[in-house]
């Protein structure tokens, strides 16, 4: 498939070259004065809707043009300014765009009126920037997603004629065009599979990388998986979550020692305890009051937005004996390592079903064990838990709070 894409691409290149008129730039500048309304006098233009053509490649702007008078690509705003166009005409504007340097800003004002006319209907999904990067740079071979870089080149600035620049072009031009791609109003055999396959979340998060590539340029890309909604699910979550923020506070760290911190805990454990509260089998009268009007999926979005939030450290002050008794445990009193399922830096195992203990409250973490022990808590599966904190002397249980709740 790779080899089919190249060697047609191969081709349209050297068609193109072998037809295209040789374009002369200063002819070429005042055939453009009529451009100029909507591409900006210098090839920059002020609003997100009509696409920068400086420092474009010269082959690609003709071919455009051709595509446009053609037919082949459709935009009534560009159908009748190509169709006057002679060859020579498009071959000299095309020099005369490509000669300019490109060097505004893409990063859209949203003051023009032009701008706001394009402002799609506000959608609820955050944009992410460094996954736009990352879907640049990796593509998604699982769904047949090339790199976008081996055609468009590092943060958008191609070497090869025919593939445009994207470098500071216009976020939502560039966002416009993935969807032409994807519904395949506008054509190209590559662009039309590798948009066909992203989803509009990935095309938000492209035009959010293009808005301002200086602003991740240092991040390290990595594969980010799709997320749409899961973040959909942190908005709703976190209008739900008002009514926990008296005990649990704002971003779920809590204010009061005696209330857990939800911040940073994993989504899936926060879930199961909020479905326990609820049948009764992690008994608390307090919670059981608030969680007996969510339903099923307000627990899941309340839990997407908590366990999206930051951590702030706990309020311990820290043990060499807790730390020896978490990571090693105590094979003489029988005590199993902590560490094996909440893991080196307290972050538990999500997929397990292993909770978060870092930077938990002290006196929460105390209750907890206490009740484990007890057995007045007992939703842990296999009682994993109840078997473990029956071994725990009360000294036990001090060290490994103090240093429990200061793990980051
Ligand atoms: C009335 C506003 C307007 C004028 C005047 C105008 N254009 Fe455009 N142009 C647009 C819009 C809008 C698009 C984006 C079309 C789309 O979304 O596919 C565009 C797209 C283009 C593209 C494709 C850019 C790319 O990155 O694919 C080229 C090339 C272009 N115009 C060249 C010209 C030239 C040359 C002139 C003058 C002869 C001109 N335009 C005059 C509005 C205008
Ligand atoms: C195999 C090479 C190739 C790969 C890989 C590729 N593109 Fe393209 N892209 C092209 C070509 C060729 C065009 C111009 C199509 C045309 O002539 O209309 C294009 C056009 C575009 C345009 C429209 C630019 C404009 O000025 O109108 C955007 C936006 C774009 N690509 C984004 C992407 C993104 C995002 C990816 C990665 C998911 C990607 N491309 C991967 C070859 C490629
Ligand atoms: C009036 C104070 C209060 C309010 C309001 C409150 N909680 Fe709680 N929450 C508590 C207490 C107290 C506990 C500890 C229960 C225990 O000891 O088992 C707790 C425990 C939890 C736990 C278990 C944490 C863990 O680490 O196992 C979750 C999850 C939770 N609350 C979620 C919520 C959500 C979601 C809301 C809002 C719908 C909410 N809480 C509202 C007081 C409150
Ligand atoms: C075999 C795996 C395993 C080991 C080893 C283990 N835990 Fe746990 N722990 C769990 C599971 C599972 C839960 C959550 C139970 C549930 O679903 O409610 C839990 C819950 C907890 C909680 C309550 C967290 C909260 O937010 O309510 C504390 C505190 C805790 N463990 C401390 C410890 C300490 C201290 C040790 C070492 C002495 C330890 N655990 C060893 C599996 C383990």
């Amino acid at each position: 498939m790779k080899k089919l894409i190249f060697s047609l691409l191969f081709v349209i290149t050297h068609v193109n070259i072998a037809i295209a008129a040789p374009g002369d730039v200063a002819a070429g500048k005042g055939k453009a004065a009529m451009c100029s309304a909507c591409h900006g006098a210098s090839g920059i233009s002020a609003a997100e809707a009509y696409p920068n053509l400086a420092g474009q490649h010269a082959d690609y702007i003709t071919k455009q043009l051709k595509a446009f008078k053609s037919g082949d690509r459709k935009d009534p705003v560009m159908a009748p300014m190509a169709v006057g166009l002679s060859e020579q005409d498009m071959a000299d504007v095309a020099a005369y765009f490509a000669s300019l340097p490109r060097t505004a800003p893409t990063a859209s004002t949203g003051d023009s009126a032009t701008s706001k006319a394009v402002v799609q209907a506000p959608v609820k999904y955050v944009a992410n920037a460094i996954a736009g990067k990352s879907l640049y740079e990796l593509g998604d071979e699982s769904r047949n997603i090339g790199s976008c870089s081996g055609c468009h080149g590092k943060e958008g600035n191609s070497n090869v004629l025919i593939y445009p620049n994207l470098a500071k072009q216009h976020a939502q031009y560039i966002e416009k065009q993935l969807h032409a791609f994807k519904d395949k109003s506008r054509t190209n055999f590559a662009m039309n599979q590798f948009a066909g396959a992203m989803t509009d979340e990935e095309i938000a998060d492209m035009g959010a990388y293009f808005a301002d590539t200086k602003a991740v340029a240092n991040v390290k890309v990595r594969r980010v998986k799709a997320a749409a909604l899961d973040t959909e699910a942190v908005i709703a979550g976190k209008e739900k979550s008002a009514v926990c923020a008296s005990c649990h506070g704002a971003d779920g760290n809590s204010l009061v020692a005696m209330y857990p911190n939800l911040a940073g805990q994993s989504a899936d454990y926060l879930t199961k305890q909020l479905k326990e509260f609820k049948n009764g089998s992690r008994k608390d009268p307090v919670m059981a009051g608030m969680v007996a009007a969510l339903s099923e999926q307000d627990m899941i979005e309340i839990s997407a937005y908590f366990s999206t939030q930051k951590a702030s450290v706990g309020n311990g002050s820290g043990s060499e004996i807790g730390r020896q008794l978490y990571f090693n445990g105590n094979t003489a009193k029988g005590i199993t390592a902590c560490v094996a399922c909440h893991g080196v830096n307290g972050k538990g195992m999500e997929k397990a079903g292993f909770p978060a203990i870092a930077s938990q409250n002290a006196a929460y973490l105390t209750a907890q064990l206490s009740n484990f022990k007890k057995a007045t808590r007992g939703n842990d599966r296999n009682s994993m838990m109840r078997n473990i904190a029956k071994k725990l002397k009360k000294n036990d249980v001090e060290e490994l709070v103090k240093f429990m709740s200061t793990m980051k």
